[in-house]
């Protein structure tokens, strides 16, 4: 299935190991023209490896990345030119001041002395920083730090902007001027990953999501697609005491016509078409097996989601 859209990160069975540790295993993904890609995944999934490979700053154990039609493993010179990154972990020089940490950023990019001052101005107004510019590196809280890291990007305006959890640590608005930054620059051009482990900031910024957990690839599309792809249109939620025998349990999927039921720590999901229609058997059956606790339906959520593909939850 060709998408027609042109291919800006090529990603090629993509490994990487760090000794005994495999952090990607086989990765496989497009990643299109100034589209805004976010990387989803729960803590240790390999989204911050696969950022720095890209970046140039890891090379591939196997296969390859091409940015651009260029090798990250043979021409990675030429990549570097093309990518911008905010780290996960900020490093900057703890006595610097903001204004003179973005300054020099921007100088070294190439901008004069005067565009420099304009365009670092620019952009940490936007970002709600300039308050804080002339206060030490060390006394900013960590979420401000995260956005002195996120404006050096927005001051580059690569080709290629990646941004490592931007907008971990800052509350609900600080969030809303990230993301808002983040958009306006794709709106002009660059093409935009974003590596999270909120659903929420995933579906906020991003035209396509990549579900990546313990290195795997285990979902991808847009946010609709992927709640497409959950069987059924309606996920019923009981939330027992005590456990769910197998026998009981296929019963239930048998009777309810259930495309699957997942069972973990006294909460049942039963993915279902016409849910409404379901509740009742469902409480029939189960109500003299089991005490029930509470009962819901719902929509899919990207939240589902995540637990349909991977089995686990965002937070663990
Ligand atoms: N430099 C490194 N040395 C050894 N292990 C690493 C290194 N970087 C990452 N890892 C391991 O690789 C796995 C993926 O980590 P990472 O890419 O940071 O995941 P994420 O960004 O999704 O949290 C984890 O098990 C992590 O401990
Ligand atoms: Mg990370």
């Amino acid at each position: 299935m060709s998408s027609g859209r042109d291919v800006a990160i090529s990603i090629r069975n993509f490994v990487k190991r760090f000794g005994d540790i495999v952090a990607v295993r086989g990765l496989n993904l497009d990643i299109y023209d100034r589209e805004i890609f976010g990387l989803l995944g729960p803590n240790g999934s390999g989204k911050s490896t696969t950022m720095l490979t890209i970046a140039t700053v890891y090379r591939p154990t196997e296969g390859d990345i091409y940015v651009y039609g260029k090798s990250v493993s043979r021409e990675s010179d030429e990549v570097r030119k093309y990518v911008g990154i905010a780290f996960q972990e900020p490093k900057a020089m703890w006595i610097d001041k903001p204004i003179e940490i973005l300054t020099w950023h921007a100088r070294v990019i190439g901008y004069s002395m005067s565009d420099a001052r304009r365009v670092v101005r620019e952009v940490m107004e936007m970002l709600d920083l300039w308050e804080q510019r002339n206060k030490m590196f060390s006394e900013l809280s960590g979420g401000t730090r995260k956005k002195v890291e996120v404006a050096k990007v927005l001051i580059q305006r690569p080709r290629v902007a990646i941004f490592d959890e931007p907008t971990a640590q800052l509350d609900v608005i600080a969030k809303h001027i990230v993301w808002k930054a983040i958009k306006e620059l794709s709106r002009e051009g660059s093409t935009v990953i974003v590596a999270t482990n909120e659903m929420y900031e995933a579906e906020a910024l991003s035209e396509r999501i990549g579900i990546i957990y313990k290195g795997e690839l285990k979902g991808l599309g847009t946010p609709a697609e992927l709640k497409d792809k959950i069987p059924g249109g309606d996920i019923i939620e009981i939330h027992i005491e005590g456990s769910l025998d197998p026998l009981t349990k296929q019963m239930l999927a048998e009777k309810l016509g259930a495309y699957k039921i997942d069972h973990n720590n006294g909460l049942i999901r039963i993915y279902v078409d016409k849910g409404e229609e379901k509740i009742t058997p469902a409480i029939e059956m189960l109500s003299n097996k089991v005490k029930i606790k509470m009962i819901s339906m719902k929509e899919p959520s990207l939240d589902d989601v995540f637990m349909f593909f991977t089995g686990a939850r965002l937070g663990e």
